[in-house]
């Protein structure tokens, strides 16, 4: 695979110079487990949180047939399956749902370890509930990524932890002997009188983020939207509590949440179970809005994902700009709450409209954008 690992892309993932597609933890990971997977029964093979596809496409390339493989992101889940076609490598994996049916009866886990360690608990159990007695996971990340609590996590659910030398500023763990394993639950709270509920790794947790609360305490009654061809929309709706919000704030109105992550998507739809908006709210998993039609839509509520990396803010922030001016029809409006140091003011100007700011604090902005 080495000369194929440079061919791997991040497509329909923003690229730019230094945004990689594998990185040296994926090596180390293919590396620390080349035996074990040699060893292994060949169907046995799982991987969890693979970026772009090098996780899954390695162990392929090396033999591993019916690989069953989970991206969070559908932008990463994309990637991966446009770098298996031009690897001719579709044929060789699975993709599937955070679920028992993802690693039962695995023998060997790849893990590219989360940054959450809610999200590593969750994922941690379900492998120890549900894989082979035998299972070895090799969960490897970035140092800078990585904790000494991810260890405490990882022995909560396996009698062994094997930790790799350092290489490349990149570390392995190695887990065995699962025990005391749990289907994940989401973590449920209370928050401006609505059930917010989220499965490790959805963006606040079962919290209301503080960004998120200007933007509900901004929010007008919408005068235009909420029927079921023009439903009012959450865009990136990470647990869904925005959605949640308009839909019982608006008991009548219809919703329409949606995000790229796979916890987000689950989240949210427990959420609208948990207040009993499920039949309003339709909850999908989505790249920014492009199951949406162009023109169709009245209001939009965003706040939109921002990133360690300044280069992905830089490139995501505008094409979700572009692609909720595709779905505004003329007239409709963008509420959307952003950190102020980022100074989205021209660019939704420049995407969609007239920017009015709607209210400010010490951290946040919210501005209202009509659609020109
Ligand atoms: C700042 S969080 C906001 C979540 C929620 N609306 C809230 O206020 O609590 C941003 C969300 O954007 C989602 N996201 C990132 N990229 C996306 C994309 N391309 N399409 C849809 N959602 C995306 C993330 O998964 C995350 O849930």
């Amino acid at each position: 695979m080495s000369g194929a690992f440079e061919a791997l892309r991040r497509w329909p993932d923003v690229e730019a110079p230094g945004l990689v597609a594998v990185d040296a933890a994926d090596r180390l990971i293919l590396d620390e487990s080349a035996d074990i997977r040699e060893a292994s029964q060949r169907g046995d093979i799982v991987v969890i949180n693979d970026a772009y596809g090098a996780l899954t496409l390695g162990a392929a390339d090396a033999g591993a047939t019916a690989v069953r493989t989970h991206i969070d992101s559908l932008t990463g889940e994309r990637a991966l399956e446009a770098n298996a076609r031009r690897a001719s490598l579709s044929d060789s994996f699975r993709v599937l749902p955070l679920r028992a049916e993802l690693v039962r009866g695995a023998r060997v886990v790849l893990l590219r370890l989360p940054r959450s360690l809610d999200s590593l608990r969750d994922i941690a159990g379900l492998i120890a509930a549900h894989a082979h007695p035998d299972v070895i996971v090799v969960a490897g990340g970035r140092l800078k990524h990585m904790s000494v609590s991810m260890n405490a996590v990882l022995s909560e659910h396996f009698g062994r932890l094997d930790v790799s030398h350092a290489r490349q500023k990149s570390r392995v763990l190695i887990a065995r002997e699962p025990h005391d394993g749990v289907d994940p639950a989401p973590a449920a709270a209370q928050a401006e009188g609505l059930e917010v509920r989220a499965y490790g790794g959805a963006f606040a947790g079962a919290r209301l983020d503080i960004g998120t609360r200007l933007l509900l305490e901004s929010l007008p009654i919408a005068s235009a939207g909420g029927t079921p061809s023009d439903p009012l929309i959450d865009l990136a709706c990470g647990t869904g509590i925005v959605g949640a919000w308009m839909a019982t704030r608006y008991p009548d109105a219809h919703v329409y949440a949606c995000d790229q992550s796979a916890v987000a998507v689950e989240s949210a739809r427990a959420t609208m179970l948990a207040n009993g908006i499920q039949d309003r709210v339709a909850v999908a998993r989505d790249d920014m809005l492009s199951a949406r039609p162009d023109a169709s839509a009245s209001f939009i509520a965003l706040n939109p994902p921002f990133h360690s990396a300044a280069a992905v803010t830089d490139l995501l922030a505008p094409r979700m700009f572009a692609d909720v001016a595709r779905v505004l029809r003329p007239g409709g409006q963008l509420w959307c709450v952003w950190n102020s140091g980022l100074k989205y003011r021209p660019l939704l100007e420049g995407a969609i409209g007239t920017t009015e700011q709607a209210a400010r604090n010490a951290k946040f902005t919210v501005t209202v954008s009509t659609r020109r």
